[in-house]
């Protein structure tokens, strides 16, 4: 069971070490080649690029990400220059495409193939549970994207960093897909997940370390994990499963020399979520302060690789105020991962009611009581009591927090909670039950994934209560023939009725699959059935891995949201890896959608 609370002692030992401050006053980078005003400059004629782009080429089918993505290939004065000689009003499709073609590099070419040496074709051991034929060939199809997925930074990244929005990680990376051409946090926890699951007998662990070290890398240079490896992202970070990957690694592999490397970037990234910016005080109506955690971005303009799109947006708001505030909202929401869902909007068909960072969220939680789990278990392996103690007790007290604001007996879900969008977000909020989110997402289920007990500690939810919230979510209605859908409403938002993601549908199972009972294991495998079979029906259809789908009908990819739908794609594989590894597939069980 989880050990008992000492809340009060907890903020006494953790000054100790996690100086608490922060992390945005990002320190200058030591080992930093590309300079900052090289960076914003860059950024700068990139983003003029892009609206001009928009002028000439007009709004359909236009993906504002492609310009600021682009390489340099020619001095960036030239190109500025180049750029303002440009027709007036708006210059002609074929000078726009004649201006790109002279100074800049295609996008993606910062990037190059990089096979990975620890690949192959069929690993011994692979998915030894995967009887039936097509599976397993569909599976090795799978498994074998990772190569089409694998890049390392061109050299010329490393040799002119002032010409290139991508930052120069140092290891290998697997990168999403399409028009993702970068590595993305959050995306990374379920190509690791697999490498290490999947191919554990393989011994892709090279891969799954490079991976986590540019992460690992990231958190050093800026203090936190961004978003994603571009310039444009370093204002933001993206859903925390760092210390998870490194404990998969570390539990794969019982490597010391990797876990001490990647530990001191751990803490980094912890006291980033306790600072000021994302911890928030709440007084439950026994008069206990609880400390949660909330997203925030530290921007307020329009997200540059998405600027044209957020401009619109803002042309309803008529203050410089109102427009910065908005932008503020937009960029912390893509710190949610769940960019965009009616979840964090006050009105769910208006995106300027956009209040994330007013929003305390139930997933994040989940994930920094994880990380103070997580951090607990390493600092024990590396002999430091102090350290470990201290974040048994944090991770104790944000339990008792998450149980005291964020559960909901009646509904026996936890729910996200709303703080109060007028005053000044400081000090300590008193708890009102009318303040929790009563709509039902996906999230609401997440705690749960906590009893996967990954580092051997406590169990978050007791038996009978997982039962309780399995039969939540069965009468939830968020189950559908072809897996978990993201909420109930349709708003034409990507993370949003009828769109299923990857991570949700593992988190969720994992979650149900530890809980212990037979029916919760019934319903994990169950959901892992209608999220294999989507995929493969998709799959087979399209030729291509989709990075969401629509859980209504079997064999259907995901739309919505703010860009055509992507294909690839690294989570989405990972996630039917692991579901193969973890439940198999029997010689007789259909793989198509008929069943
Ligand atoms: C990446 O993996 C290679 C082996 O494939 C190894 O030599 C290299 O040190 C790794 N780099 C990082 C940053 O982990
Ligand atoms: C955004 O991040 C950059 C790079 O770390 C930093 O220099 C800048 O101050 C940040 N901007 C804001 C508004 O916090
Ligand atoms: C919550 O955070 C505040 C400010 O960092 C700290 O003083 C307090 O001790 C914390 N409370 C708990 C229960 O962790």
């Amino acid at each position: 069971m989880f050990p008992l609370p000492h809340p009060h002692q907890l903020h006494v030992s953790l000054v100790l070490f996690v100086p608490v401050v922060c992390a945005i006053h990002m320190a200058p980078a030591a080992a930093g080649v590309c300079s900052k005003e090289g960076a914003q400059a860059l950024l700068g004629l990139l983003q003029r690029v892009q609206s001009e782009a928009l002028r000439a080429l007009g709004p359909r089918d236009f993906d504002p990400k492609l310009y600021v993505d682009l390489p340099l290939a020619a001095d960036a004065s030239a190109a500025a220059a180049a750029l303002s000689s440009l027709t007036r009003p708006a210059p002609s499709r074929e000078e726009m495409e004649a201006f790109i073609s002279r100074y800049f590099a295609p996008a993606g070419s910062d990037l190059v193939a990089a096979d990975p040496p620890d690949f192959e074709d069929e690993p011994r051991g692979f998915l030894p549970k995967v009887e039936n034929a097509e599976a397993r060939a569909w599976a090795l199809e799978v498994h074998a994207l990772w190569k089409d997925l694998s890049r390392r930074v061109a050299p010329d990244v490393v040799a002119r960093p002032e010409w290139h929005t991508i930052l120069p990680l140092p290891g290998r990376v697997v990168v999403p897909g399409s028009r993702f051409r970068e590595v993305y946090y959050w995306d990374s926890y379920w190509v690791v997940r697999s490498v290490h699951r999947g191919l554990l007998v393989s011994k892709m662990y090279d891969t799954a370390k490079n991976i986590t070290l540019n992460l690992v890398y990231l958190a050093e240079k800026y203090g936190f994990v961004l978003n994603g490896a571009r310039s444009y992202y370093t204002n933001r970070s993206q859903p925390p499963l760092l210390s998870s990957m490194v404990l998969d690694i570390y539990m794969a592999t019982g490597d010391m020399v990797f876990l001490k490397r990647a530990f001191p970037s751990l803490l980094k990234e912890y006291s980033f979520w306790m600072s000021d910016i994302h911890n928030v005080a709440i007084m439950d109506n026994h008069g206990r302060v609880h400390n949660l955690s909330r997203y925030q971005a530290m921007w307020n303009k329009p997200r540059p690789e998405s600027a044209t799109i957020d401009e619109e947006f803002a042309l309803k708001l008529t203050s410089t105020a109102a427009k910065e505030k908005f932008y503020h909202q937009v960029a912390s929401t893509a710190e949610s991962g769940w960019d965009f869902s009616s979840r964090w909007m006050r009105d769910s068909t208006d995106m300027t009611t956009l209040a994330t960072s007013h929003i305390i969220p139930v997933d994040l939680n989940t994930f920094i009581l994880k990380m103070e789990q997580d951090i607990a278990f390493f600092a024990e392996l590396i002999g430091d009591n102090t350290v470990s103690e201290s974040f048994s007790e944090a991770s104790n007290a944000r339990y008792n927090a998450i149980e005291s604001v964020l559960w909901n007996s009646d509904m026996e879900q936890w729910l996200d909670y709303w703080l109060p969008t007028d005053g000044n977000c400081q000090g300590v909020y008193q708890w009102k039950s009318n303040l929790q989110n009563h709509n039902i997402f996906a999230s609401n289920f997440i705690p749960l994934w906590l009893n996967a007990r990954h580092s051997g500690l406590g169990r978050f939810v007791d038996e009978a209560k997982s039962v309780r919230v399995m039969r939540s979510l069965q009468a939830s209605g968020l189950l559908h023939p072809a897996g978990i859908a993201t909420s109930l409403s349709n708003t034409g938002q990507q993370w949003d009725f009828p769109n299923g993601w990857a991570p949700l549908q593992h988190l969720i199972a994992e979650g149900l699959l530890s809980c212990g009972s037979a029916e919760e294991r019934k319903l994990a495998e169950d959901i892992s059935t209608r999220w294999v079979r989507t995929n493969y029906v998709a799959y087979k259809a399209t030729g291509a891995m989709h990075e969401k789908y629509d859980v209504e009908a079997c064999g259907k990819s995901g739309g919505g949201g703010e860009y055509k739908p992507q294909t690839g794609f690294g989570w989405s594989n990972g996630v039917v890896l692991s579901f193969l590894e973890e439940f198999g597939w029997p010689q007789d069980k259909e793989i198509g959608c008929s069943l």
